[in-house]
Parts: structure tokens; sequence; C-alpha cells
């Protein structure tokens, strides 16, 4: 285990100091959702019938609820006797409101000139397809589906198609390993797996078909495998167990009769990294999640009808979920679905499509926006970007310096920039600026989402003065959080609710918040590496490095990264036998990438003769962090051997071009 309360301690330190205020502009208020602070207000004095009367006006119901929040903490339930179709108010209201040839989805694919418009007809069409086709494989309500895909429209058609049939999927982010989507699918016990015979990225075909017959060959729930044509390419077949989704889907009807879930039904499972090596299957319901998703995205990005949405993210993830979706297509949203790399052809390829569509609202992560900043304003310069009236960015902590360049040379000093601090398990946004209202600081995600009562905790369980440093927590519910870990309740428990009371969400993160109040997120408090903006685990990573032959102990760190967030810096312990050689380090590297996918390629590895350890054995992460970015070391008398970490350090100036 991390040594919390010194890791907290340094992300804490770390807090920027910045200044600037934005107000929103005149302009952007009078034509806002939300432009005033009422819903503040309303939310402040009787949280749940704030939620109950969005209830009312943004889902539509086939039999409404009677009831509000019921709350037995750490567990509750929201809207309970309530009954809906996600897919049917993703769909087929807007369809019946007389909006089926409205654009859902102005798919782009990587190769040029490879796009496609799906309209909410034919987003219909297509789930209903999927939905029958998956009937007749055998799915029914309450069965697992497993999706390995790419960035195609196939995959919220498939996502809907679960949905409508009630059968909760499972997304896996197409740049998994074999091994992390296997492990994935048998935790959830999944009876179809749902993916294509390559993906696209960055100009290279990505073999997902091939991956997902290595894991479904390890996982005797997976029955089927159904596969998406995307590059024609002939891939590995097997004739009891594949079948193509267009052969599939090609003679089913297009109408599905919708399921009446009930809102408290599971809509998804999605894993995310947590303390241990076993990854955490996130459960996200039927009704509470799909308000918290159309809320959140209705207000924090001002979505209109005119808006036309673009989330950078990947549907692998929450961010897609939730964002590019489910908020997204229950608002009757146009959305921009770009498949590849943002750097294909070149970095203006976002720019470019901005234009293109003419753009209103584009969300993605602080790491994509340095590497923008490091590509030069002449990209986005080449193109006329007039469009854009909103930016937003989540997954980290933005710095002050990539939020103004985005302000400047993205938004044309006339975007709002939404900073929106949320995770895996709380399924939407919890807090973040409402354009039309709140006044933004650089850096800072502002202020919780009306109803969101958020804190910053000490060690103690008192909230810390202004200014300090502490653990951030949520402490009511809202309906969008997670209910469960998928046949883990306990782990639910212990790793969010047992720090203090069993109503207290401990969020892992440490923040501060200033004198007006507004909250500054420094990063995890935990084992959890943020790359990127997506979370590893650094347990998962040691135990991978131990699998190898030659590795006889690990550990990772995340060390801070100009353009990442953080990168991945592992330190190694050889067997005897092994030589510690270059050679072996970059064999070391992609073992990892191997075994779990490229986002967990180390940075760098790094060979000792021991690693640093307290008398008791426990091994000092704060002392490999500051190695492995290459900080004065501070105490270190109560290491066993504190030779140990003067000859890592060394190691490591050398491996990272540092010179004393
Ligand atoms: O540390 C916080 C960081 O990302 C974590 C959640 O990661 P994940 O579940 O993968 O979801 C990412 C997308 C919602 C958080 O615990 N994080 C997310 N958004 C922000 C952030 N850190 C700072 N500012 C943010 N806006």
């Amino acid at each position: 285990m991390a040594d919390t309360a010194g890791h907290a301690h340094d992300v804490i330190e770390g807090l920027l100091d910045e200044q600037r205020v934005f107000p929103p502009s005149d302009e952007f208020r009078a034509g806002a959702i939300i432009r005033d602070d009422s819903v503040y207000r309303e939310a402040e004095s009787d949280f749940e019938g704030f939620w109950a009367r969005l209830a009312e006006e943004f889902i539509d119901w086939y039999e409404q609820p009677t009831e509000c929040l019921k709350w037995t903490a750490p567990h509750c339930t929201w809207f309970e006797d309530g009954v809906l179709n996600v897919s049917v108010n993703c769909l087929d209201r807007h369809i019946d409101a007389g909006h089926g040839e409205r654009v859902a989805f102005h798919w782009e694919g990587e190769p040029a000139d490879d796009t496609r418009d799906v309209t909410y007809d034919e987003l219909l069409a297509e789930t209903c397809r999927i939905a029958n086709g998956l009937k007749s494989l055998g799915v029914r309500r309450g069965d697992r589906v497993g999706l390995y895909m790419g960035m195609v429209p196939e995959l919220p058609a498939a996502m809907l198609a679960c949905a409508r049939i009630g059968a909760p999927h499972v997304v896996i982010f197409g740049g998994f390993s074999a091994e992390s989507l296997a492990d994935r699918l048998d935790s959830a016990g999944a009876k179809v797996l749902i993916t294509q015979d390559e993906g696209w990225r960055k100009r290279l075909k990505i073999p997902l078909k091939e991956n997902a017959d290595a894991a479904a060959d390890r996982v005797p729930s997976v029955e089927r495998v159904v596969v998406l044509r995307r590059t024609g390419d002939p891939v590995p077949w097997n004739d009891d167990r594949d079948v193509w989704l267009d052969e599939l889907a090609a003679d089913q009807p297009d109408t599905c009769e919708p399921e009446r879930m009930g809102a408290e039904d599971t809509l998804f499972l999605l894993h995310t990294s947590g303390t241990t090596a076993k990854p955490k299957g996130v459960q996200h319901t039927t009704g509470g999640y799909l308000l918290q998703a159309a809320v959140t995205h209705k207000w924090v990005f001002d979505i209109h009808d005119d808006t036309v949405w673009w989330c950078a993210a990947d549907i692998g993830w929450v961010t897609g979920h939730s964002y590019i979706v489910y908020g997204p297509l229950a608002n009757g949203t146009t959305s921009v679905l770009y498949e590849g790399d943002p750097a294909c052809p070149d970095w203006d390829r976002h720019w470019e499509v901005i234009e293109k569509y003419r753009v209103t609202a584009y969300y993605t992560a602080p790491t994509l926006i340095r590497s923008f900043v490091k590509a030069g304003p002449e990209y986005p310069a080449k193109h006329d970007l007039s469009s854009l009236r909103l930016l937003g960015t989540v997954g980290e902590p933005i710095n002050p310096e990539a939020w103004l360049w985005y302000w400047r040379y993205i938004g044309g000093e006339r975007c709002p920039i939404v900073d929106t601090w949320w995770q895996t398990e709380t399924g939407g946004i919890l807090i973040t600026p409402l354009p039309g209202v709140t006044e933004l600081k650089p850096g800072s995600a502002t202020v919780p989402f009306p109803g969101i009562q958020a804190d910053i905790l000490d060690e103690a369980g008192e909230p810390v003065v202004r200014g300090s440093g502490g653990f951030l927590v949520v402490k009511n519910p809202w309906p969008g959080m997670f209910r469960t870990l998928w046949q883990d309740d306990e782990r639910y428990v212990e790793a969010y609710f047992s720090k203090y009371e069993p109503s207290i969400y401990v969020v892992g993160d440490a923040a501060k918040q200033d004198d007006d109040g507004y909250f500054w997120i420094m990063g995890r408090i935990d084992d959890v590496i943020n790359v990127a903006g997506h979370r590893l685990s650094t347990t998962e990573i040691e135990s991978t490095l131990v699998e190898h032959p030659a590795v006889a102990e690990a550990a990772a760190t995340g060390a801070a990264d100009p353009v990442r967030g953080q990168s991945i810096v592992c330190f190694v312990l050889l067997k005897s036998g092994h030589d510690q050689t270059p050679e072996l380090a970059e064999d070391l590297r992609h073992f990892v990438a191997d075994k779990i996918g490229k986002i967990a390629r180390p940075a760098a590895v790094l060979f000792g003769d021991d690693l640093p350890k307290t008398r008791s054995g426990k091994i000092m992460r704060r002392l490999l962090k500051d190695i492995a970015e290459g900080h004065e070391l501070g105490d270190t008398t109560t290491l066993r051997d504190a030779e140990v970490v003067v000859d890592l350090k060394q190691k490591a100036d050398l491996v990272m071009g540092r010179s004393n």
C-alpha cells in the first residue's frame, strides 16, 4: 500500500495559484439554458424534489415513478417503481416528435472520405435489427453482452440494442489487450461478444477479432462472437462460434418491442482500475443514470436544438458512455463521432472536422489539449472555428497555461470552457461550471452541480479550513451514482464508504477549496495513475511485471509528464541469472503493453538491486515518485537501506536524461 497521507500532501502542495476570473459574456448568458442561480437554490432547499422534477421533465416513463430516493447508506435507489426503456428515450420519442430525419451522428472514419451521416430513424432501425439478432442468439433480459469495438456507429447502436432488450452491456476499450478483455468478459460473465474484424487507429489496422478470439477461448461464458465488417480484411473464423453482424442483422425486422425496465435495473457495467490488480465492475442503473447523463449534458454544455456536439472521448470509457451515447441521444442532439487519431493525417484533423460540420460545442481531455499546444497554433489557424460557442475538458486537472491556450486559439476568446470533474463511479458530471452562470477560473472545476453536496475533509472527518487540502467527498446521493460493484458489494462499501460515515462517498481524489468555495482537484490519493486521462492501477502493472520470468519484484509509480499528465515509471528487481540490460527493459515495456494494453506501456523501466522499503517492508512510493521525477530526496531515515535510493536515483537520472 502507498503511504497515502504523504502522497496526498504532495499533490496538494502542487496547487497552482491562478488568479484570473472569466465571467460569462452577456451574449452567452442571454442565450443560455441556465442563466441564473435559481436551480442551485431549488436543489439546496430540496435535492430530492429537484431530481424528481427533472425525472419528469427529462424522461419518458411507461410508468411514472411515485418514489424518489431511498437511502440506506451506502446503498440507494432512485425512482424505484418507475418503468422505462432507455433506447426509447434515446430514439423512438424523438422520432415520434417528428425528428426522425435529424442526424444523430456525423460519423468520420479515420481514412479520409470514409464518412456517413446516421439519422435518428436509421439509428433506431439498426438498433432494432441488432436487438433482434441478439435475441435470435439467445440473449435474454439480464444477460451481459460484451462490446469490443472501435468508434463506429454500430457501437452506439449495439449499446442501445442491449438497452432495448434489457441486457446490460459491458464495453471494453478497443485498445485493451486480449488478456484485459478476457478478464473483463469473465468477471461480467458475458454471454455474447460483439467485435469487428479490425479497427483503424493511427493508420494501422488493430486486430480486434484476433484479440476477441483469444479472449473468447479463455472465457467459457462467451457462447457467440458477432463480428462487424469494418476493414474487410480476412480474419480467422470459427463456424461454431462466430457470426457476421451484417448476416445476423440483415433479415431481422427493423422494429423491436422494447423491454419495460425498472429504473433500478442495470443498464451497464464498466470496468475501472482500483487499488488492486482486479478491475472493478462499476454498475449503473437505467433510470437514475439516464437522468444524470441527460440533465448534466444539457445544462453543462448548454445544448440547444441547433447544437452540433462533439465529445472527442472514446466510447470505451465512461465519458463516451455518458456524453457520446446516452446524454446526447436522450437530448435528441446531433453529434460528431470520430473513429481515429487526432493527428491523422495531421494535427489539424479535429479543427478540420469542426469546420466541416460547424461544431458548436467541443469536449476533450487536457492531455490532448497539451498535445495541440505542442503541435502549435498554426494548426487551428488554418480552419474556420467560428461555429464554436462552448468548450469543455474532462479527465484530469487542466493546467492554466493549457486552459488559456484553449481559450485563445480554439475558442477565439469568446467560448466558455467548462472544466468538468467526475468519475466512472459518478455516472455523470458532479463538479462543474454552468456556463451561463459560473465565473470561470482556469484550472478549477469550480462548484458542485446543483443537488451535489461536495466537501473536503481531513483524516478525522472534519471539514478542512478554506485553502487547505484534504479528501474530496460527496455527502449525499445523486441519481447517476453507481449502485455497487458487480458481484462485489463488499468492495463497494470498503473502497468508497468506509473511511468516514457510510453515507459519505470518498472519491479518492485530493482537493482544496479556495476562498470563493471553488474546488481545485489535485489528483488521486490512492495507487491509481492518471495517464492521459485514463485510470491505471499501479498494482495491476506490478502484478503484470512479476508474471515475466525475469522479474522478482516490481513497483510502478506515476511521474509528472508535460503532455500526458502522468507517465508510468517502473522499478524492477530481477531474478538471479538475468542481466540489467536496456534490451530487457525494452522487453518489459512491451510485455506490459501486450498484457494490459498500449496505454499501460511504461515510459521507463529501471532496474535496482532493491526497492526503498521501510523496516516493516512497505515500499515507500513517495520516494519512488521523487526518484522518477528527479526531485531531491527528502527524509530517508525510515528506510531499511538508504543506499538503495541513491543507487536508484542515479540510474533514474541517467535513463530519464537528467544530469546532475
Ligand atoms: O482523479 C480524477 C480525474 O479522473 C478520475 C476519474 O477517472 P475515470 O473514472 O476514468 O473518469 C474519467 C472521466 C470522467 C477522478 O477521480 N478527473 C476527472 N475529471 C477531472 C479529474 N481531475 C481533475 N479535473 C477534472 N475535471
